[in-house]
């Protein structure tokens, strides 16, 4: 048995519990991870509330995609079952990215999923890298990021947007990113020129880089980044966003992930994973951990999360 989060209703955070649940058996391709962390994100909790559908034959519905733990147990042999980053076997302290219900104390996951935590990130950093890390990856894939660039993020102190400013600096590119003033100084932190969102945000960037921006990349939605990414960038190829909206694809410019219409970067996410991990074990890639919470109190790390205003990762501690 383990101890796992569950959505028992559709609703608000109120909904979450902890249940004690059966383990495994595992698959023959399956490892078992003692969960030592487990990273929130914002679809968590859009799952449970009801906005993207309420089918009752998905409660009680475990959350969670992505942990950091050491595996205990694998499915076949003793030499491990192979993984991206080659054999996982008892003992191993890993990443688990996507798991199915990782608010757990304990997860199956199929070891084509789990790679070996980098040791430069404690267990609840790595629980917290994937998931943003592989969408900054493919957003800054798909509009063409790299050295000499100059690229404007939004919402650039949230999940998404650490690891997007981070990989965009490591490629030598030149990064404003919009945050509220709190999240400044981290930003600069960086390397990140932090300009605040709100009523005047074209002309604050245009003051900040009058040779113009290249590229944009919006992990906040909106029409306030919109207008500003069709206003700044000439080129509609060189805009992406994470929140699909009926006036993004009608603009014509990128929209990514998993919802109806947008590209889901199936194989570039897979494999950013592993770069991720080399990027880490370098030291060039920090995860900034905003809270811990214990999995009894899943319902109040999805309620800071839900401010929208978080500047790093949420993360559950079994
Ligand atoms: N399409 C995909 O594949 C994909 C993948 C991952 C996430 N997402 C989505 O992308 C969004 C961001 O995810 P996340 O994990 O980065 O969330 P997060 O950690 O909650 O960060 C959100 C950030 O947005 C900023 N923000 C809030 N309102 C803003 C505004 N009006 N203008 C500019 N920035 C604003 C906040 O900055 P301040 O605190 O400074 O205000 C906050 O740091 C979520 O909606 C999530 O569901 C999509």
């Amino acid at each position: 048995m383990t101890r796992a989060v569950v959505a028992t209703e559709f609703g608000g955070h109120e909904v979450l519990s902890v249940i004690e649940t059966p383990v495994g058996p595992l698959g023959p391709d399956e490892v078992l991870i003692s969960v030592r962390a487990a990273a929130t994100n914002p679809l968590d909790y859009k799952l449970y509330s009801g906005n993207m559908g309420r089918d009752p034959a998905r409660l009680p519905m475990r959350l969670g995609f992505e942990v950091a733990g050491v595996v205990t147990e694998v499915g076949s042999g003793t030499d491990g079952v192979e993984g991206p980053a080659g054999p996982v076997r008892a003992g191993d302290e890993v990443v688990g990215y996507r798991v199915a219900g990782g608010y757990a104390a304990d997860v199956v996951a199929p070891a084509s999923s789990v790679i070996p935590k980098p040791s430069t990130l404690s267990f609840e950093q790595a629980s917290g890298m994937m998931l943003t890390g592989v969408t900054a990856v493919h957003a800054l894939t798909v509009v063409g990021v790299g050295a000499g660039v100059t690229v404007l993020i939004y919402g650039a102190a949230g999940g998404v947007g650490l690891m997007a400013v981070q990989i965009a600096v490591a490629a030598g590119a030149r990064v404003i990113g919009t945050a509220s003033p709190g999240g400044h100084e981290l930003l600069r932190e960086f390397g990140v020129e932090p300009v605040v969102y709100g009523a005047g945000l074209e002309e604050r960037v245009r003051a900040l880089a009058p040779g113009g921006i290249d590229v944009a990349v919006d992990t906040a939605g909106g029409d306030e980044a919109l207008d500003t990414s069709l206003a700044l960038v000439a080129d509609r190829d060189r805009i992406v966003t994470l929140i699909a909206s009926k006036r993004a694809f009608e603009s014509g410019i990128k929209v990514i992930g998993g919802a109806p219409g947008a590209d889901p970067g199936t194989e570039i996410r897979s494999a950013a994973r592993l770069e991720l991990a080399r990027l880490a074990e370098d030291g060039k890639l920090r995860v900034v951990v905003a809270g811990a919470y214990p999995l009894a109190e899943a319902a109040d790390a999805h309620r800071a999360l839900a401010t929208g205003h978080a500047h790093g990762k949420i993360v559950l501690v079994p």
